[in-house]
């Protein structure tokens, strides 16, 4: 082309946008820094850590990467954690077998598994935060967050041993409990359980927004609930077709005493988040769940796509869409690489 004609369409351009090139700014990476708008940090990361009985690691298959670890190795994880800069570690428990019942009555034990790894970090990493989930399925025989009569799940019943539960794991050290099981009322009832414990100090980051969702099938392997799962969580967890319920659903726990909030998954639910975090304001977390995860190591493991790119870019995403922090199985490599 002729350097008259790329003259002339530089002045139609200039005309037609009056000055403005949106690229002038994208020239350079210190250009591109300088106006960057959302900035992911450590200080964001809330590292979900599996934990079981007995010596040494095991992989969990479907999550490359990932396995479940002893409660030294908890402890090892916690330290990491804590020289990273991220500052919850978030504890799932694979329960033997044989341990599991059909009421998830190990829940209730103050030395099950959970509570052991929960003062054994405590003790060691006293500098980092600790959440535990409210739920029964790492317990029960049958798989589900609660107390089955047939194939119901009961929800007043089950709300009654939360409430037990998250005083046990609060008195082993639990700083944050995360009601995961979808019940009604169970913010307002673990809420005056733990303040008639003279737990006052503890917090609560309900799963306000948990949706019935494919994306948890490698959790379920990791804590051993997949197996046994009879039917679906669909009467409890929510329909993903809505929205205007997720607002429902935060609002009402916050009125119960959440102090923080999630929504859960998160790439498929951005919109969810993004209209609970304009519409709302309490810290909202999001939860970057194990099919999640699976999806973005399958296709980097295949050499499909860039795994670290990807992670960064997902994760940026998610603050993006008014995350306050996001719980990811990514998190300490994601520090190690915000650390440069
Ligand atoms: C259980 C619980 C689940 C997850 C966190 N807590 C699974 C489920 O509800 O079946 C999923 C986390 C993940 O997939 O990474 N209450």
């Amino acid at each position: 082309m002729a350097a008259r004609d790329v003259n002339a369409i530089s002045r139609q351009i200039q005309d037609a946008t009056s000055g403005l090139r949106m690229r002038r700014l994208r020239q350079a990476d210190w250009s591109r820094r300088l106006v960057r708008e959302t900035h992911l940090r450590c200080e964001d990361l809330i590292w979900p850590v599996f934990v079981r009985d007995g010596n040494g690691a095991e992989p969990v298959v479907s999550m490359p990467g990932v396995e479940r670890r002893s409660i030294e190795g908890c402890v090892e994880a916690a330290r990491e954690a804590r020289d990273l800069g991220i500052p919850v570690i978030s504890l799932f428990p694979y329960t033997d077998p044989s341990l599991r019942d059909e009421t998830g009555s190990e829940a209730l034990n103050p030395n099950n598994l959970v509570c052991r790894t929960a003062r054994a970090i405590k003790a060691a990493v006293p500098e980092i935060g600790i959440m535990c989930d409210a739920a029964l399925d790492p317990y029960t025989s049958h798989g589900h967050d609660g107390l089955m009569d047939g194939e119901r799940i009961l929800n007043d019943a089950t709300v009654e041993v939360l409430m037990r539960q998250s005083v046990i794991q609060a008195e082993a050290g639990a700083d944050i409990i995360g009601p995961s099981d979808m019940m009604d009322g169970r913010v307002a009832c673990i809420r005056s359980a733990l303040d008639d414990a003279g737990l006052r100090d503890t917090m609560i980051m309900a799963y306000s927004a948990k949706y019935a969702s494919a994306f948890y099938g490698p959790f379920r392997d990791a804590v051993g609930s997949n197996a046994m799962l009879k039917g679906d969580k669909r009467t409890y967890q929510m329909d993903y077709a809505n929205v205007d319920e997720a607002l429902r659903e935060a609002v009402q726990d916050i009125a119960e005493g959440a102090d923080m909030i999630m929504v859960k998954p998160g790439l498929a639910y951005l919109d969810v988040l993004s209209r609970l975090t304009q519409e709302l304001n309490v810290p909202t977390f999001a939860y970057q769940t194990s099919g999640e995860y699976a999806m973005i190591m399958a296709a980097a493991g295949n050499g499909w796509l860039d795994g670290d790119a990807a992670i960064l870019e997902v994760l940026t995403a998610y603050k993006r869409a008014g995350a306050s922090g996001i719980l990811t199985y990514f998190s300490p490599k994601i520090a190690r690489t915000l650390r440069g």
